[in-house]
């Protein structure tokens, strides 16, 4: 290894303040005395954020049956009898980080998988962990590694870990993952206690997983208050065995989603009720338990030290002033969101550059959670929104050069545009947005991979075919996007934002921009482009979203929350006449418009449904499952994107089987490279199974 790369790993070490490991050139027998003794370690191991040459390590050793340890020992082995150990580390722990261990361990070589356990003084052992080193950045060979998102212990069961793991461990080693990239939603704060609702949620029973112990009661969930209640919620899900073995298979790079904070949780504020709450110091509790329980190469002002996040001190204070892109000025709310920093890139050989961002922490407030854009919404059109009223809300005083209506039309009235002095909505906020496009236009790999947690792909439908009679008249002047509850809030109506980037993408030549995201619960697969017919289509990049890997997806929601009764139910969860159940006819909807799923409900016929699919509908997508669940497999190389979606059925109960249940279906999408200045395309293959609806 030669002195560079250990100088710049030093200087990493110092910047997370690491208890760092150089790794030796020769392994040697380990001289620890180690007895596995999973009890000491309940959550497990975990490693994540490896580059070429180091890889941060993570554990937790509470005080058990009286045994309390202040010390571990990590070590990294070449082998998984620890024959040769490749570096060995002391690592404090205490109280003030809830016991949890990070060490960062360097001087590895590039593309190795390493194996490596704790020990404290007593001999007590940790699991032994697998992990693996990105490869060099010369490195052509192609990289593949899975994206997941919205695992729910409280509600769901984690089958989709159990394939991953059954899959990999038996694929050829070119074939195996080289780690696994969390979108968000790791944990869910909200959390349903039995009790408070025993008939369940949709198609789940809840699980008994965590009692807050400082908790809030919002209507008859439970959210967190504190750091305790964060780590607690922690705690619980890393108790899942599924996710647990995950974790110490691969390494895990992980950003934030909402949940990780709160629903509706955008800066340091939370939304219930449409009120804002001011949250600062819960917004740093969340920010803490992710810096102790995600071993990631974070930032943080309160200090570099990898042993302690420091939090600073803040108070819940108003926040009334907002600057020109909507960040709130109240010197706590900026104080909180920037205790972490969370936005940051990997990069994976030659071929792959992952630009990870954060798309909660300086957003402004999405217009359509505003109890004002009630007035576009109604409960014939259930999620429906017009695309022109979308437009408007988002570009706020910027829309139409500057010229933003002062009402907006909507069913024959004029309602006031209350969005008309307001900044443009954005989701990255100007600093990291100039951020991801310097990181965007810098980058040398063949593919840049923007991590978004959010997902970019536009979701709509074309209410304005509906057959007069069936319901009353769609209120709006064309296609209809979806409100926040059902769909808008991510980068598909950050519009402007989104425009900006992609325009960015193409005026600076970008080849091979892909984006991959989660939180939709739901399978997406389609060309970037910032606009749909009847505005001009021209795609610059690839984006997919990844089902959930548990939470309940809108199809099974809408089962239960759209009435038996309501005309526009064939267009969300239809029933032919031979089906048993209802079907996820939303699929058809986004896909190929309202006169297939009218069909379908119908016929039952799938072939004449989508016979009456309309073309300028959804130019841009090539799949979408509105009820999958499971992962993502992306593969890339110097002249390919592959992307697989692994669906598994409705995670309602742990299977008890060693390929963690059957399989639904298996795809894959598949791009080559394009040139500048040529248009990317998608060429899907179905694997496996049968995707129905999604195609
Ligand atoms: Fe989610």
């Amino acid at each position: 290894m030669n002195t560079i790369t250990r100088r710049s790993f030093l200087q990493t070490a110092i910047a997370l303040g690491a208890t760092a490991a150089w790794g030796k050139a020769v392994g040697t027998k380990s001289g620890i005395s180690w007895r596995e003794r999973r009890d000491c370690y309940p959550e497990g191991v975990a490693s994540g954020d490896p580059d070429s040459n180091s890889v941060l390590l993570w554990t937790r050793r509470p005080p058990v049956g009286g045994s309390t340890v202040r010390k571990l020992t990590a070590e990294v082995a070449e082998d998984a009898h620890f024959s040769r150990v490749m570096a060995t580390a002391e690592a404090p722990i205490s109280e003030v980080s809830d016991w949890t261990c990070r060490v960062l361990v360097g001087g590895l070589k590039p593309s190795r998988i390493y194996w490596y356990r704790f020990t404290d003084s007593n001999g007590f052992g940790s699991r032994m962990g697998r992990s693996i080193t990105a490869p060099a950045d010369n490195d052509n060979r192609p990289v593949r590694f899975a994206f997941v998102s919205c695992q729910n212990a409280n509600q769901g069961a984690q089958n989709a870990y159990r394939r991953m793991i059954f899959e990999d461990e038996r694929a050829a080693e070119h074939d195996r993952l080289g780690f696994v990239l969390h979108l968000g939603d790791f944990i869910y704060e909200m959390v349903w206690y039995p009790e408070d609702r025993p008939q369940g949620i949709y198609d789940r029973r809840l699980r008994d997983i965590v009692r807050y112990q400082h908790g809030e009661k919002i209507g008859d969930c439970h959210i967190p208050t504190d750091v305790d209640d964060y780590r607690a919620i922690y705690r619980s899900y890393l108790h899942d065995p599924d996710l647990q073995d995950a974790r110490a298979r691969w390494p895990f790079v992980c950003m934030w989603d909402n949940h990780e904070f709160s629903w509706i949780g955008w800066q340091s504020l939370q939304d219930f009720g449409g009120v804002n709450h001011p949250r600062q110091t819960r917004k740093v509790a969340a920010n803490q338990a992710f810096f102790e329980y995600q071993p990631a190469r974070l930032l943080k002002p309160s200090g570099p030290s990898l042993a302690q996040f420091n939090p600073p001190k803040v108070v819940e204070a108003p926040i009334t002033q907002f600057d020109e892109h909507g960040l709130g000025q109240e010197p706590n709310n900026l104080a909180a969101i920037h205790s972490l920093r969370g936005y940051r890139v990997l990069r994976w050989g030659r071929n792959m550059e992952l630009i990870i961002t954060d798309q909660r922490s300086y957003r402004s407030e999405e217009p359509t959670y505003r109890p004002e854009a009630q007035a576009f919404m109604s409960d014939d059109f259930p999620g429906f929104m017009p695309q022109e009223v979308l437009d408007i809300l988002d570009a706020g005083k910027s829309y139409n050069n500057g010229h933003p209506p002062s009402t907006i039309r909507y069913g024959g009235k004029e309602i006031a545009n209350f969005r008309k002095h307001q900044p443009a909505t954005t989701i990255l906020g100007a600093e990291q947005k100039a951020w991801f496009l310097n990181r965007l236009q810098k980058s040398k790999a063949t593919w840049k991979i923007w991590a978004d947690t959010v997902a970019t792909l536009d979701m709509r439908a074309d209410p304005q075919n509906l057959p007069a009679g069936l319901t009353n008249s769609w209120p709006g002047a064309g296609y209809a996007g979806f409100d926040a509850s059902t769909g808008a809030g991510d980068h598909s109506t950050a519009y402007v934002e989104r425009g900006e980037i992609y325009d960015f993408v193409r005026d600076n030549g970008i080849t091979g921009f892909a984006t991959i995201a989660g939180d939709r619960h739901s399978f997406w697969a389609g060309l970037a482009a910032k606009g749909l017919p009847p505005k001009p289509f021209e795609p610059v990049g690839i984006a997919f979203v990844t089902g959930s890997i548990s939470a309940p997806g809108m199809a099974e929601a809408f089962e239960y929350i759209l009435s038996k009764e309501h005309p526009l139910r064939p267009l969300f969860v239809g029933q032919a006449p031979h089906d048993q159940r209802p079907q996820p006819t939303m699929n058809l909807l986004l896909k190929h418009g309202v006169r297939s799923c009218l069909e379908y409900t119908k016929s039952g016929d799938l072939r004449k449904a989508r016979a009456l699919s309309n073309p300028d509908l959804s130019p841009h997508l090539s799949f979408v499952d509105m009820g999958g669940h499971g992962y993502a497999v992306v593969r890339v190389s110097s002249d390919s994107f592959e992307t697989e979606f692994v669906c598994i059925p409705r995670p309602i109960e742990r299977s008890e089987r060693a390929d963690g249940g059957p399989l639904l279906y298996r795809t894959r999408h598949r791009a080559a490279l394009w040139n500048k200045g040529e248009r990317p395309t998608l060429e899907l293959r179905i694997l496996d199974g049968d995707p129905r609806f999604s195609v």
